[in-house]
C-alpha cells in the first residue's frame, strides 16, 4: 500500500491572525491544500495548548476560536478540502498524551530549546505549570494521532517535531510499527519566515500595536503602512537610503510580485530596480509606501471580503468546526484502536483476553 501523505498543522487561538501569519503559514497552507499532492489535510486550533498559559483567561481562548476560524476561511482554507477542528474536542489526544508521557524523560523535556525560551519569556519563575512544561508531549500526540507525515511550521517548531519523532520511534520500537514519524516543512522563502512589526521591531505582537490584521479595513491598512518604520537616516528624498532593516522593503520582499509594478508603479520593472533607486537616493519613502499599500490592498482585499461574508454567517462557521471535529475524532479514534492493540490494553476486543487466560491456565 502506498503511504498516504498527510498534513497536520495548527495555531494557538490566543488572538486574531495578522499578515505575518499570512506570509509565514496561511498562504502556504492554502497552496498545499490546492496542490493536490496530499491525501488529507488537517488544520486545527490548539485551544488546549493555548490554555496551558492562559488557564485563568478561558474567555480569551473561546473568543479567538471563532476569530481564528474566520481568518482560516478568509485566507482560503476550504472545509471541503481541509479538515478544520479544535484540539479540546478530541479526547483521544489526551489519551495518547497520557501514554506518550511514559516515553519521555523530564531531563529530555528540560532540554527542549523552544520550551526553555518560552518558559523564560513568560516569567513563570518557580511556578511552571506542568501542562505547559509537557506541552511538547501533547503536541506529539496531536501529530501522531492523525498519522501526519508532513507538518508545515516555522523554525521555532523544529524541536517540537524532533521530540515527536523521538517519541514515535520509541513507541514503535517497544510496541511494533504502529505510528508514523512526521517531518517538518519549513517555509520555503526567507522573507516569509518572520515579518517584523510595522514599527520595525522583530515581531508583530498585539501588545506592541505593530500588527496589520487580516481583519483590518482598507483604511486601517492604508494608515498603518503610511506610518511604517523605514530607514531613520533617510531624511530627504535625495538622501541615499538603506533597504536592509527597512520594514517597507521587507514587506515588499514578502508580498510584491513582478506584475504589481505594471499595475501600480510602471516606472520600475522590478523590486531590484526600486531598491537600487532607493539606495542611490532620490526616491521618497511616501512613494514606496504608496506602492506597498497598493500591493497589500490587492492581496488583502479578497481575504477581507471573504471574512466579511463569513462574519454574516457565524452559525455556518460553527457548523464547519463541529463537522471538522467529528471527522477528526474518527481518525484519532482509529489510531487509538491501533495504539491500544499495540500496547495490549485492548482488553475487550473479542475474546482474546479470555482465551489467553484459559490457555495460560492449561499450561500450569
Ligand atoms: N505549537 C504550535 C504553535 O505555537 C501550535 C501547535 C500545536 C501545532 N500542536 C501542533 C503546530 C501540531 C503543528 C502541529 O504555533
Amino acid at each position: 500500500m502506498k503511504k498516504e501523505r498527510i498534513i497536520l498543522t495548527g495555531d494557538r487561538p490566543t488572538g486574531k491572525l495578522h499578515i505575518g501569519h499570512y506570509v509565514g503559514s496561511l498562504r502556504r497552507r492554502v497552496e498545499l491544500q490546492d496542490s493536490g499532492l496530499y491525501d488529507r489535510i488537517f488544520v486545527f486550533e490548539a485551544d488546549g495548548q493555548a490554555l496551558t498559559d492562559n488557564i485563568d483567561n478561558p474567555s480569551k481562548v473561546r473568543a479567538n476560536v471563532i476569530e481564528v476560524a474566520l481568518d482560516y476561511l478568509a485566507a482560503g482554507l476550504d472545509p471541503e478540502k481541509t479538515t478544520l477542528f479544535i484540539q479540546s474536542q478530541i479526547p483521544e489526544l489526551c489519551e495518547l498524551t497520557f501514554y506518550f508521557m511514559d516515553l519521555v524523560s523530564v531531563a529530555r523535556l528540560q532540554r527542549n530549546p523552544t520550551v526553555k525560551t518560552e518558559i523564560g519569556m513568560r516569567g513563570f519563575g518557580e511556578s511552571i505549570p506542568v501542562g505547559f512544561f509537557t506541552y511538547p508531549i501533547s503536541q506529539a500526540a496531536d501529530i501522531a494521532a492523525f498519522r501526519a507525515t508532513h507538518v508545515p511550521a516555522g523554525e521555532d517548531q523544529e524541536p517540537m517535531i524532533e521530540q515527536c519523532r523521538e517519541i514515535v520511534r520509541r513507541f514503535n520500537f517497544i510496541y511494533g510499527e504502529t505510528l508514523t514519524e512526521p517531518e517538518i516543512m519549513l517555509p520555503d522563502n526567507s522573507a516569509c519566515m518572520r515579518l517584523p512589526g510595522t514599527d520595525g521591531k522583530a515581531k508583530m505582537s498585539k501588545s506592541l500595536c505593530n500588527c496589520i490584521w487580516l481583519a483590518d479595513s482598507a483604511d486601517e491598512v492604508e494608515r498603518k503602512v503610511k506610518s511604517m518604520y523605514t530607514d531613520p537616516g533617510h531624511l530627504r528624498v535625495s538622501d541615499p537610503g538603506k533597504v536592509e532593516g527597512n520594514t517597507v522593503f521587507t514587506y515588499l520582499d514578502a508580498f510584491c510580485r513582478p506584475e504589481h509594478f505594471g499595475r501600480y508603479l510602471p516606472d520600475y520593472a522590478s523590486l531590484d530596480e526600486l531598491k537600487a533607486h532607493y539606495r542611490r537616493g532620490g526616491l521618497g519613502d511616501m512613494k514606496v509606501k504608496k506602492f506597498l499599500a497598493a500591493v497589500l490592498q490587492e492581496v488583502l482585499e479578497p481575504i477581507r471580503s471573504r471574512r466579511a461574508e463569513w462574519e454574516k454567517d457565524i452559525p455556518s462557521v460553527v457548523e464547519i468546526l463541529r463537522k471538522g471535529c467529528e471527522e477528526a475524532r474518527q481518525v484519532a479514534a482509529s489510531t487509538m484502536d491501533d495504539v491500544r492493540r499495540a500496547m495490549k490494553i485492548n482488553y475487550f476486543d473479542g475474546t482474546s483476553l479470555i482465551d489467553e487466560r484459559i490457555a495460560a491456565g492449561k499450561e500450569e
